[in-house]
């Protein structure tokens, strides 16, 4: 006969109390190993969740009536996602795995925005035991290109709103920047006109708009998940040509080279050219050569060379420049001049020097401008003015300039 069977109820219920403190004693007690963490996750990638429950059998032999099983638990929605390794949940993307007896992993597939919340590991003991983690889905930013500013045209004066839209999870942040690393002007502002490299925001007002001010400016989207991304958007700025001749009187030695120069801006990009002072234009051959180099996005230096001055050479020439909106000139005017006696120069010794080229090619220095609103700039006007015409109005310096080339012609 069986011991036990003799003992009755109460020695059995004995028994069973040592035997549950005794699963304390040892730690039996199914219980989690590490806590659940968190996972933040950009959308489309795969999350999982471990849950380490240790003891999970001991519990099972004990003899209890319930079964404890680990089980999956979406806690905003209360929907049971999983137990042991079935999914429960009608959702593909879903699975468990389950692996070193202790070890249950719930695996996301190609997260989506919705399976963001709280998520619960749950083991179905009495009272049951659960631990909970957030699992955060992130966007990386995107342009919306339909809400986003193209490239833009506006004439200097005028104003430009550059608006850039990002979506993306946390909502990205704009930043603006100019591509050249140039300054970003507001002038509307309550503070009047401030000056930045970047600044913040979807609306960049650009108001009283002016040539320097043309470029590319970049909106950056950034939220913290990669990739950031960008749209670049062109701001031209349209004006009048401007001339600005810096050397409009020249002199040079018959049977020399010389090089007349015109700076030019224009935008939209103008077509420039040279001509006579009759008008007749000038192409490039042995006598001529023309060149342009741009100095920046609008600006452009106009060179003519004349090789082998004679006497037919001298007189006016003309750059012109001429764009959508209108065109400009600048007059040079060339004029025959004896190579000065070197040694006399010497001696003389004075308080200025000049360049050995400008001694023989140019005369008289300073900025011509013509045709645009900058004129008030324009130190003199109306170029084949002779030097001794010209020489009143300017600055010392160039009137000891223009007297000794007078010394030198006389
Ligand atoms: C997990 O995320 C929740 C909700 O965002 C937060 O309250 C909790 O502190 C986080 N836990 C840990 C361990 O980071
Ligand atoms: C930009 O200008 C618009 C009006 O054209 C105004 O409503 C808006 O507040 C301005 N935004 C900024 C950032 O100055
Ligand atoms: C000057 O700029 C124009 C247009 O921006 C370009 O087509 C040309 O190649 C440039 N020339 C030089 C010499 O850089």
């Amino acid at each position: 006969m069986a011991t036990h069977a003799q003992g009755g109820p109460l020695a059995r219920l004995l028994v069973l109390a040592v035997l549950h403190v005794n699963f304390i004693a040892l730690g039996l007690e199914p219980d989690f190993l590490y806590p659940l963490e968190n996972v933040t996750i950009a959308q489309g990638r795969d999350a999982m969740f471990t849950c380490v429950v240790n003891n999970l059998g001991g519990y099972r032999v004990s003899g209890d009536s319930a079964t404890a099983r680990v089980a999956w638990i979406k806690a905003d929605t209360k929907a049971i996602l999983a137990i042991h390794e079935h999914v429960i949940t009608n959702n593909a993307r879903l699975s468990v795995t389950h692996n070193d007896y202790n070890t249950w992993t719930l695996n996301i597939r190609g997260v989506k925005r919705e399976d963001r919340g709280q998520y619960m590991c749950q083991v179905n003991t009495d009272p049951m035991k659960m631990q909970t983690a957030f699992l955060e889905v992130v966007i990386p930013p995107d342009i919306i290109y339909e809400e986003t500013s193209g490239d833009m045209m506006v004439p200097e004066g005028g104003s430009a709103k550059l608006v850039c839209k990002a979506r993306g999870y946390p909502p990205p942040k704009i930043v603006w920047r100019r591509e050249d690393g140039g300054d970003i002007i507001s002038r509307g502002g309550p503070q009047g006109k401030t000056k930045v490299t970047s600044l913040e925001g979807e609306i960049v007002n650009l108001t009283k708009v002016t040539r320097s001010e043309m470029g590319a400016y970049l909106c950056i989207a950034a939220n913290g998940v990669p990739p950031s991304v960008s749209k670049r958007i062109m701001l031209h700025v349209h004006f009048h040509p401007l001339v600005q001749v810096p050397n409009q009187l020249v002199g040079a030695p018959t049977g020399t080279d010389v090089t007349l120069q015109c700076h030019v801006e224009a935008s939209p990009k103008a077509i420039n050219y040279w001509t006579r002072e009759n008008g007749e234009m000038i192409i490039s051959n042995d006598k001529y050569q023309m060149t342009e180099i741009n100095s920046s996005a609008y600006s452009v230096q106009m060179r003519l060379v004349i090789r082998n001055i004679q006497r037919s050479d001298l007189g006016g020439y003309k750059c012109i420049s001429k764009n959508s909106i209108g065109d400009a000139e600048g007059n040079i005017r060339l004029y025959e001049m004896e190579l000065p006696n070197r040694k006399s120069r010497d001696d003389d010794d004075g308080d200025f020097s000049i360049e050995e080229t400008n001694d023989v090619r140019s005369s008289l220095q300073g900025p011509l401008r013509e045709g645009g609103p900058r004129d008030e700039d324009a130190s003199f006007l109306g170029g084949g003015a002779p030097p001794s015409a010209a020489a009143t109005p300017l600055a010392p310096k160039f009137f000891l300039i223009t007297a000794l080339i007078l010394a030198t012609i006389c």
